[in-house]
């Protein structure tokens, strides 16, 4: 799908993308697709004030094809428009799909750098083994809005002999004055990893190191992520292939992140423990950037592959998935947390303040709102019930989500929790987003309830709390015209 054969199909899919927007389960408050399909996050960076989110995309089909990258941009992360898709498949090291990469600032250009997907059909293939490039193809923009010539830097000769064909998702960073890329990838033997190269001039890498801890940490690792924050290095990663345990790795694949050291002399890493971003069912393919003001902001694919629960309602409406609401990355007491951005606060209109022994039954019109919870006393005990079936309970150190009926297949996640301080529930027509402890832990998952009119309340609490509670307006998007 080069740029002419999009051009000449988009008018075609206008009634799609009207029945799109019309859907009841529409998001207010977070990035979808205008229609079709969305996944990672990608080449995220803040370039001369204007925020430029890129994403996976399909904009034909609300389901798995050809990848393109779909793209918003903002300046205050409330009003948003939808630009021209920034890259097509279009040559021979891309022609089955641009996947997921990233953006990295330099001499006032935006360099990127993703994965070009091509896959073999002569023959049967294992596509693991055989049959398929994953090239790294770097790119230039002068504004973010206009690429300029691909071109081919690493491709599987430059990867280590061991790896299979899935060797994808470049990450680059700066340290020290050398430039930095990362790459996911799974080797011959089935072990997941991280694969780091080295440039001066951001077209010849040399390899440096595979990245990845002494005992098997899943098959396949995809999008890694690495940033230091208040002196302490993180390496994000999804890995697939965790074995399920009782609190942990509950989702088919995880996404989460180590804590990483750096030898100042070899420049190689390694790694520590490993903790999940995301308790919830839908948070994968995070990627983080700095903005110019110093923030270290991430965003997530809202959504989860190879689940065994579906979006399918919205799938029939001519869409599906949406990202994560933009967080903003700290580090305390050594531990990473994550907030909504403080941006968000703009959407917040008509405040409550209560006491949760206090609070009343509560009805909301459409869903869309920001529930705050700071206890006043150490709590053993707390249930909160929102949506048509969603609770939020607490209870002996551990804290569940539970979706009913509106989960489609979404039934119980949990988290362990020293104690239970403070909570903030995000809920969007059709998502929940949990911000626990200051950010500890977060839970974030899709639910299509019925009505959007419905009531919240607290039962089996056993200590107070404040409540504070606001309705949230939507994002307002300006949408690409017909042409
Ligand atoms: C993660 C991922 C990436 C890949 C992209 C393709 O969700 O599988 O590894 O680049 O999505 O859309």
């Amino acid at each position: 799908m080069d740029r002419e054969w999009y051009d000449r199909n988009y008018p075609k899919y206008e009634d799609m993308r009207m029945q799109a927007k019309k859907d009841g389960n529409r998001l207010r408050y977070h990035l979808m697709p205008p229609a079709g399909w969305m996944n990672d996050p990608n080449g995220l960076c803040q370039f001369q004030g204007v925020y430029h989110i890129y994403f996976q995309y399909t904009p034909f089909l609300a389901g798995w094809g050809t990848k393109i990258w779909g793209h918003y941009t903002t300046r205050d992360w409330v009003h948003f428009r939808e630009e021209e898709p920034f890259l097509f498949p279009d040559c021979v090291w891309d022609r089955d799909g641009v996947y997921s990469g990233c953006a990295f600032e330099k001499d006032g250009e935006i360099h990127y750098f993703y994965t070009g997907n091509v896959k073999l059909s002569d023959r049967q293939y294992d596509y693991i083994r055989e049959g398929r490039e994953q090239n790294t193809i770097h790119v230039k923009s002068s504004d973010g809005m206009t690429a300029q010539a691909k071109q081919l830097v690493l491709s599987h000769a430059d990867y280590p002999k061991d790896m299979t064909k899935h060797v994808r998702d470049p990450k680059v960073f700066a340290k020290h004055g050398n430039c930095y890329l990362l790459l996911g990838a799974r080797d011959k033997e089935d072990r997941g990893c991280a694969l780091l190269f080295c440039s001066k001039d951001l077209e010849h890498w040399s390899y440096v190191q595979r990245i990845a801890p002494q005992e098997y940490f899943g098959y396949m690792w995809e999008c890694p992520d690495l940033f230091t924050l208040n002196g302490k290095t993180f390496l994000l990663a999804c890995p697939q292939g965790l074995p399920k345990k009782e609190h942990c790795c509950q989702n088919v694949y995880q996404c989460g992140c180590f804590t990483a050291k750096q030898d100042s002399q070899k420049g190689t890493y390694t790694l520590g423990e490993f903790k999940e971003l995301d308790k919830g069912f839908d948070f994968y393919a995070a990627q983080t950037f700095e903005d110019e003001y110093g923030r270290r902001i991430l965003l997530a694919w809202m959504g989860m592959p190879d689940a065994e629960y579906d979006n399918d309602v919205t799938a029939c409406e001519g869409w599906i998935h949406a990202l994560t609401m933009p967080r903003v990355l700290t580090v305390t007491d050594g531990k990473l947390l994550q907030n909504p951005l403080k941006e968000m606060e703009q959407l917040r209109r008509n405040k409550r303040h209560t006491t949760l022994r206090a609070f009343v039954c509560q009805e909301t019109k459409d869903c869309c709102f920001e529930l705050h919870l700071e206890f006043l006393e150490h709590a053993r005990a707390m249930t909160l019930w929102l949506r048509e079936d969603v609770m939020l309970g607490y209870q002996d150190g551990v804290l569940a989500l539970c979706l009913g009926k509106s989960g489609c297949g979404r039934r119980k996640r949990t988290v362990c929790l020293k104690e239970l301080r403070s909570f903030t529930v995000f809920s969007d027509t059709s998502s929940v987003e949990v911000f626990i402890n200051g950010g500890e832990e977060t839970m974030t998952t899709r639910v299509y309830s019925e009505s959007l009119e419905q009531k919240v309340w607290f039962s089996d609490t056993d200590a107070d709390a404040q409540v504070q509670w606001y309705d949230l307006d939507g994002y307002k998007m300006q949408w690409k015209l017909c042409k």
